[in-house]
């Protein structure tokens, strides 16, 4: 979702920074953009870690001349088991990189942002399982509702400054962390008889990553769109939160696990 998102800035005419622990992937981003006309820059960029993420956001000044949007989408799921069995180190791993990440990103571009004087928009990406939880997720769906408590003090203590700072909250989208999550629970024995229903079943229809991100970015939910298969929090400067929703192409992994569902997930009415 960072790759169609950075792309989405860029095609709208951003300069874009691109943050990443993974450098060959991050440098083909950086060149996808280049190819198509735009401007980038990546940085490698262990989000957990402070200095690091400083250099990040002091890249866009020193190349850009500034910031102005940002999106913290990084995070990792890596649970495979019910809570009692989610070791300290997995726990607080989780934590690291899809919690205090987010306050990190938020602390620096923050300040980056008050100092040009100019306001500006940040997105944290969040998750359904920022309101709920499914099956063997008690340190991410943990580190997600931490995410959406960062995403409202922060809008809170910005506004007034004019950075608005919301988050999205998907629900499954076909990427590397959802699959790659998928797959580890499958071959673990401790996971619980409730993971049958996991990702796919409780979060919804799967969509693809340009579906959830592809949309313009920054852009203020309205009330009349749809586009969006995400729920939006919205920070102070424009209070309202809505789900839309609209059925997806489920892939094969993802319609595997489906085949031990009760009923359909786009039967539910959840949202
Ligand atoms: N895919 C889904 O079903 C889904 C659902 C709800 C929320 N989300 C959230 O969406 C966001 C984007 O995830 P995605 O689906 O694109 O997954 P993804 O695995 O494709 O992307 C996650 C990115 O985070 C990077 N990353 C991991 N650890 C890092 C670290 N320490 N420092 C810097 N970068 C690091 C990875 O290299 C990867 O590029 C995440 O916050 C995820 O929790 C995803």
């Amino acid at each position: 979702m960072g790759r169609v998102t950075a792309l989405a800035f860029a095609a709208r005419g951003a300069n874009v920074v691109a943050a990443d622990v993974a450098v060959a992937a991050g440098e083909e981003t950086v060149a996808l953009i280049g190819q198509a006309g735009g401007s980038a820059r990546f940085v490698a960029t262990d989000v957990s870690n402070g200095p690091a993420v400083r250099r990040a956001v002091q890249t866009a000044f020193d190349t850009f001349g500034g910031l102005d949007c940002a999106v913290n989408a990084a995070a990792i799921e890596i649970e495979t088991a019910p809570l009692a069995d989610c070791d300290e180190e997995t726990f607080d791993r989780l934590v690291a990189v899809n919690l205090r990440s987010v306050f990190l990103c938020l602390k620096h571009e923050i300040k980056a942002m008050l100092a040009q004087g100019r306001g500006g928009a940040i997105v944290n990406i969040a998750s359904t399982n920022s309101f709920r939880s499914q099956p063997n997720q008690a340190g991410y769906t943990a580190t997600k509702h931490g995410v959406l408590g960062l995403t409202r003090a922060a809008a809170v203590d910005y506004a007034a400054a004019g950075i608005r700072i919301n988050a999205v909250c998907p629900g499954a989208i076909e990427t590397p962390i959802l699959l790659g999550a998928i797959e580890a629970r499958e071959r673990d024995p401790r996971r619980s008889p409730a993971d049958s229903a996991c990702s796919a079943g409780s979060a919804g229809p799967t969509r693809s990553p340009k579906r959830c991100c592809g949309c313009a970015p920054m852009r203020q939910a309205s009330p009349s769109d749809t586009r969006s298969p995400s729920t939006v929090a919205t920070s102070p400067a424009k209070p309202s939160a809505r789900t839309a929703r609209r059925p997806g192409d489920a892939g094969p992994e993802v319609q595997r696990h489906r085949q031990g569902l009760p009923g359909s997930p786009e039967k539910r009415e959840d949202a």
